[in-house]
Order: structure tokens, then C-alpha cells, then sequence
């Protein structure tokens, strides 16, 4: 077995010459984001922008910086908004012309991107916008850890097979991680359960919504762990932090938005949540290139990071209730719109389902949002 660290095995097999971010088909034929749910959440957004521009007072250029931008799907939509097309009859916006749009990809640049959109592997310097991730952390390499009769040791894991054996013992830095963020409980017997066949929507957490199930958990890990002796692993996320910290680095001044799963200090996921997607099915967290791996984000640590790069404190609020305050409406039309405005009609009530979709605390509403800012005040820019 040739097994190294999930830390650089998850590197590998995402972001390899044949990693399953950099040479397939992209993010969205394997599982649904918030930003392929519905247009609802660009609009959203791009209220957030329109808010964030007029405290800036109106900069050239307004910046919005999409690290992990998948293909481009969010900053496409922004554009369209931006520049009136998303909606018959619309009027370009005064940002139209002052927007300057940049997507941070490992994977190449799409053929048919606008080439008013710029693509590029690291986000650039001095920014003044929007910095946004949106499922992009879960994505980031990260290391397991296990408890063993020495002490905590890193997770091996075998490439090609997915199988996990103890390692050699944490780095003081990690287990700093570790014994800051991550305090163990006592850990619980996860039950058996048949894998899962079609989950959609990447996997969630909420500090509100339902405890994280277990039962995905054991899907492709559970024969294996219990024969290593499972239990008490644990997802290290102090790369996440690293990662975040450089990104809210790059922010002259504006915000930073991190949208993920995740977890808070008071609720981590016993046992970690680390898994695997393909075609729109949860399936092994085998790091062979052949599937997104991904676990929860450590929300938290994150911030904490990011809030001692910028200098700020950071708000970290749920999707529904981010959703919300910048005006995504859940409410169901007037009947009587049926009547005079029938497409009217039907185009709110899609507005209304979807929505409903995005902020339901059980799945994408359960997301986090990490508003970090940098030399500009949040409050006003998510007030109701
Ligand atoms: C789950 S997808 C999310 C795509 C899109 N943001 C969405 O919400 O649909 C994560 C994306 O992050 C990208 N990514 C991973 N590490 C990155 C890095 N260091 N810099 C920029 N993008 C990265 C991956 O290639 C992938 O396209």
C-alpha cells in the first residue's frame, strides 16, 4: 500500500494533471451548488454588490474576485445582471460599466467565457469589491487525524484503494489545530447503513438544522474504519485557514464571502465528514481523481483566521438568514396575479419554490455565510 497523507492525496486527485477539478467536466454535472440552484441566489448577490459598491462610494473599477469559481457560472450571472440581460426589458446598471470581473480557477479557462471576465490561478492583489467562495473551502485540501494508544497521528490513505492506516504523529502546529478548534467528545458508535443513491445537493450542516447524518458518513468508510479501529477521526482544518487568511489578504478594501457547509466549535461532526461525489451521487472518498472529495468546514477557525488577517471582526450568519436580508422573497404570488399576469404568475411562484429551496435550514439555507470585512461596516450591507 502506498499510502501518504489525505492532505496531499486530496491535492492529487483534485487538482492533479488528471484531478477531478482541473480535467473533467466541471463542478455542476456531479452535484448542485446554491450558484446552479437558482438565479435567486446571483440576485442575491449582486444586492450584496449593489450595497457594497454604494458604501465603497462607487469605485473604477468595482472588483468581484470568485476564487473557486467552478466555470464561471456565478460571475456569468453577475454579468448579466450587471449589464441588464438577465431579465427581458431590464435597464444596465450603473455598475455595468465599472465592474471588473475575475474568476480564480485551477481548472482551464471555459471557450465560451465572456472575455470580459479575466481567469486566473491566484486571486490578485489590492482589491476593492467583493472577494466570494462559495463551496470552495470544503474543497481545500485538509489531513485527518486519529486517536491512537500514542497520541494523535495522521490518517494515510492508500490513492488508489482508499484504505487508511495510522500514520506518524501530528506536526505541533496541527495539534495546536487540533486541541484549539477542535476539543474531541467521547466518540459515539456511528450505526451501519447502506450507501446513499442520490443526494444532489452536497452534504450540509447546521448549527440550527438536523445533526450532520451519520449514516453518509459510513459510505465508503465504514467496513474499512471499524476494522482500523474508527472512531474519534478528525478533519484538521488549519489549511482551510491558511487558505482563507490569503484570500482575505488580497482585499484593499470591501468584503470577503465565504458560502459553505460547515460546523462551530460547540457541534463538530463526530467522526468528520469527509466523502465523495460523482454524477450526483455521494459515493467513497476514494482520492483517485475519479470523484470531488470534500469535507465540512471548520466555519469557526476560518473566520478566526480571517478576522486576524484583516484586522475586523467577521459576521457569520446562515444562508436563509443571508437570503433573507438581502431580499430573496419566499412568499407565494397573489392569487389573483394568475388572472391578470400569467407569466408573471408562474415566474414568482418558480422565484417563490426556489427560495424555498435555497433557505430551507435543512439543506442549502443551513449553509454558512462568512462576511468578512475589510475597512467597511457589514451591518448596513445586510439589513433587512
Ligand atoms: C465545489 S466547486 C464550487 C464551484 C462554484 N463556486 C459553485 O459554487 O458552484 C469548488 C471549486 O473550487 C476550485 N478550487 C479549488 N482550489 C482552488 C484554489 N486554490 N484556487 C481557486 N480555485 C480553487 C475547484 O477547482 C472547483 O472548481
Amino acid at each position: 500500500m502506498n499510502a501518504i497523507r489525505w492532505r496531499y492525496a486530496m491535492d492529487a486527485a483534485l487538482y492533479g494533471p488528471r484531478g477531478f477539478f482541473v480535467s473533467g467536466s466541471g463542478p455542476a454535472d456531479h452535484f448542485r451548488t446554491s450558484v446552479h440552484a437558482s438565479p435567486v441566489f446571483t440576485a442575491a448577490v449582486f444586492r450584496l454588490v449593489s450595497r457594497l459598491d454604494a458604501a465603497l462610494g462607487f469605485p473604477t473599477p468595482f472588483d468581484v474576485v470568485d476564487v473557486g469559481a467552478g466555470r464561471g457560472e456565478l460571475l456569468r450571472a453577475l454579468a448579466a445582471l450587471a449589464h441588464g440581460s438577465a431579465t427581458p426589458g431590464a435597464a444596465a446598471t450603473p455598475l455595468a460599466h465599472r465592474l471588473r470581473l475575475t474568476a480564480v480557477e485551477p481548472a482551464p479557462r471555459p471557450a465560451d467565457l465572456p472575455p470580459d471576465i479575466a481567469w486566473t490561478t491566484e486571486p490578485p492583489a489590492g482589491i476593492t469589491g467583493l472577494l466570494t467562495a462559495t463551496e470552495w473551502l470544503d474543497n481545500v485540501p485538509l489531513d485527518v487525524a486519529v486517536p491512537t494508544g500514542t497520541g494523535w497521528r495522521y490518517h494515510l490513505v492508500d490513492p488508489s484503494t482508499g484504505e487508511e492506516t495510522p500514520g506518524p504523529p501530528l506536526t505541533p502546529e496541527d495539534l495546536t489545530w487540533l486541541t484549539t478548534w477542535h476539543p474531541t467528545p467521547t466518540p459515539t458508535p456511528t450505526p451501519a447503513a447502506p450507501p446513499t443513491t442520490a443526494p444532489v445537493i452536497k452534504r450540509f450542516a447546521s448549527t440550527e438544522g438536523p445533526e450532520p447524518d451519520a449514516n453518509l458518513l459510513i459510505t465508503g468508510r465504514g467496513e474499512r474504519g471499524e476494522r482500523e479501529g474508527r472512531g474519534g477521526r478528525v478533519e484538521v482544518g488549519r489549511s482551510r485557514d491558511e487558505a482563507w487568511g490569503l484570500a482575505v489578504g488580497r482585499l484593499r478594501r470591501g468584503v470577503a464571502l465565504a458560502v459553505d457547509y460547515g460546523h462551530l466549535r460547540e457541534r463538530r461532526p463526530v467522526d468528520g465528514t469527509l466523502t465523495g461525489y460523482r454524477n450526483g451521487r455521494q459515493v467513497p472518498p476514494v482520492p483517485d481523481g475519479s470523484c470531488d472529495i470534500t469535507a465540512h468546514v471548520a466555519m469557526d477557525s476560518v473566520a478566526a483566521a480571517g478576522a486576524q488577517v484583516a484586522g475586523c471582526a467577521y459576521t457569520l450568519v446562515s444562508q436563509r438568514e443571508a437570503l433573507l436580508a438581502l431580499g430573496a422573497d419566499g412568499g407565494r404570488p397573489a392569487l389573483s396575479l394568475a388572472g391578470s399576469d400569467p407569466a408573471g404568475y408562474v415566474r414568482a411562484l418558480a422565484a417563490a419554490s426556489a427560495v424555498a429551496e435555497l433557505t430551507d435550514p435543512a439543506g442549502l439555507g443551513g449553509h454558512h455565510w462568512l462576511l468578512q470585512p475589510v475597512g467597511v461596516a457589514v451591518d448596513a450591507l445586510m439589513a433587512r
